[in-house]
């Protein structure tokens, strides 16, 4: 693979949801990403991530427990209840991808650094094989029921919601400011 190819493919990844609600995205195409997201660097080799596959049903369950959460804890209103309840069916695919604890703190803020070098990975791996991709922000990082859910441990932490489906439409790249970089050499 020349320098050209890998730019391509980092280049045209886009975050968007624009697909296809009735082309599945198979189980074995999901573990194949998850897999491809244990290649990211990760110091001390902790092995942080985890990852839970959500499709069918499966994502109206991962709305009910955030919400219960967030209703339990007084966070969002009425209709950020609705609207979370409904919005893991957008794609036909959602993973979750956690990140375990470490009792170091260096070695705890390092292992979400490698999840999240995993989810590029992962993100990467979904533009090569022509599907759509939008990383997203858990409505709790810490929902104790969605972690439940997912089968990670207790003091696991999600650090993101991906969805995933083949697109039915393209989206136009947001501009990128103009890369600013200070050599130093003596
Ligand atoms: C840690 C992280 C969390 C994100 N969470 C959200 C989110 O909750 N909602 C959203 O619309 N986009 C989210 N994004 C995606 C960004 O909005 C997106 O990457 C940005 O707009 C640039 O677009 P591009 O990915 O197509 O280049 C997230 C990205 C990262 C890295």
């Amino acid at each position: 693979m020349t320098f050209d190819d890998f730019s391509t493919l980092a280049r045209s990844r886009r975050t968007h949801m624009l697909v296809d609600r009735d082309r599945e995205v198979g189980p074995e195409t999901i573990e194949r990403l998850c897999e491809l997201a244990t290649w990211a660097p990760n110091h001390k080799r902790t092995w942080p991530w985890r990852f839970a596959s959500f499709t069918g049903d499966g994502r109206i369950r991962l709305g009910e427990a955030f919400v219960d959460d967030m209703c339990e804890r007084g966070v969002g209103d009425q209709g950020k209840h609705l609207k979370t309840l409904g919005k893991y069916a957008r794609t036909p695919a959602v993973v979750v991808v956690g990140c375990a604890a470490n009792e170091h703190p260096t070695f705890h803020e390092e292992n979400r650094d490698a999840v999240a070098a995993g989810i590029q990975n992962l993100l990467l791996g979904a533009t090569a094989l022509g599907l759509a991709s939008f990383w997203s922000t858990a409505p709790l990082m810490d929902s104790r029921r969605a972690i439940e859910l997912c089968g990670f441990d207790a003091g696991d932490r999600i650090v993101g919601v991906i969805y995933l489906g083949y697109p039915s439409s393209t989206v136009e790249a947001p501009e990128r400011p103009p890369v600013s970089v200070r050599h130093i050499d003596s």
